[in-house]
C-alpha cells in the first residue's frame, strides 16, 4: 500500500495551533479529507459552526475552487482571534460570534456543523440555510449497523432524524473504523 496523501500546509499549521493549545476537538484526517473533497464540488459560500482551531476550515479551503468563499464562526475569543490572525492571508473568513450569526452570510452551498448548539439545533432552522442541492455535513458519530442507529446502547436520534428528514437526501460514510460523518442534501 501506498503512503497516505501528505496533510496540506493550511492544515499542518491549524494542526499545529492545535498541538500549541493543548486544544483536542480538532477534526480529524479522515473527517478532512472527506471535507475536503465535498468542498472542491462547491460554487458560492461554504460555512462551519465551531472553528476550533482552524482544521476543518483548513480543509474546506484546501478543497474548495479559489472562487468560493470559507467562512466560520467560533465562539470563544481566543480561539477566534487566534485562527483570524493565522489565516490573515489565507481567504478563510473567521468570525467571532455565536454560528447563527453565520446566517446574515446564507444561503450555503456546504454548512459543516461542528458546534455542539448547532449539531443539535432544529433542522427546521438549519435547512434555512442551505441552498437547493447544498450539503450539510455532521461529524463525530459512533458507527453502527443497526436501524435505528444506536450509541451507547441508546437510540442516537439526531442520527436517526438526519438520515430520515425527507427533505434530504442523506447519507451515514463511516470515514474510520470508529467514526462516522452524516452527509445530508437539501433536495
Ligand atoms: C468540535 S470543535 C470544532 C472543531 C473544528 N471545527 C475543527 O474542524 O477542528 C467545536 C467548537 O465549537 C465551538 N462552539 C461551541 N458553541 C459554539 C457556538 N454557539 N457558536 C460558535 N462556536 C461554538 C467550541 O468553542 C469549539 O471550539
Amino acid at each position: 500500500m501506498s503512503a497516505p496523501p501528505q496533510l496540506p500546509e493550511l492544515v499542518i499549521r491549524a494542526l499545529r495551533m492545535s498541538l500549541e493549545r493543548g486544544y483536542v476537538q480538532a477534526s480529524r484526517s479522515e473527517t478532512g479529507r472527506l471535507l475536503a473533497t465535498l468542498a472542491a464540488t462547491r460554487t458560492g459560500t461554504i460555512a462551519e459552526c465551531g472553528t476550533g482551531c482552524g482544521v476543518g476550515a483548513a480543509w474546506l479551503r484546501t478543497g474548495a475552487p479559489k472562487q468560493t468563499r470559507v467562512i466560520t464562526a467560533e465562539l470563544d475569543p481566543e480561539l477566534a482571534h487566534g485562527v483570524m490572525d493565522m489565516f490573515a492571508h489565507d481567504d478563510i473568513d473567521v468570525m467571532h460570534a455565536d454560528w447563527t450569526s453565520l446566517a446574515e452570510h446564507a444561503p450555503f452551498s456546504l454548512l459543516f456543523l461542528d458546534a455542539g448548539s448547532a449539531k443539535g439545533a432544529p433542522r427546521e432552522d438549519i435547512i434555512e440555510l442551505v441552498e437547493e442541492g447544498g450539503m450539510i455535513v455532521l461529524d463525530d458519530f459512533t458507527p453502527c449497523p443497526s436501524w435505528p442507529p444506536l450509541d451507547q446502547g441508546r437510540v442516537d436520534r439526531v442520527r436517526q432524524e438526519w438520515l430520515s428528514d425527507e427533505r434530504f437526501v442523506s447519507v451515514d460514510v463511516m470515514v474510520a473504523e470508529d467514526t462516522s460523518v452524516i452527509i445530508a442534501v437539501r433536495r
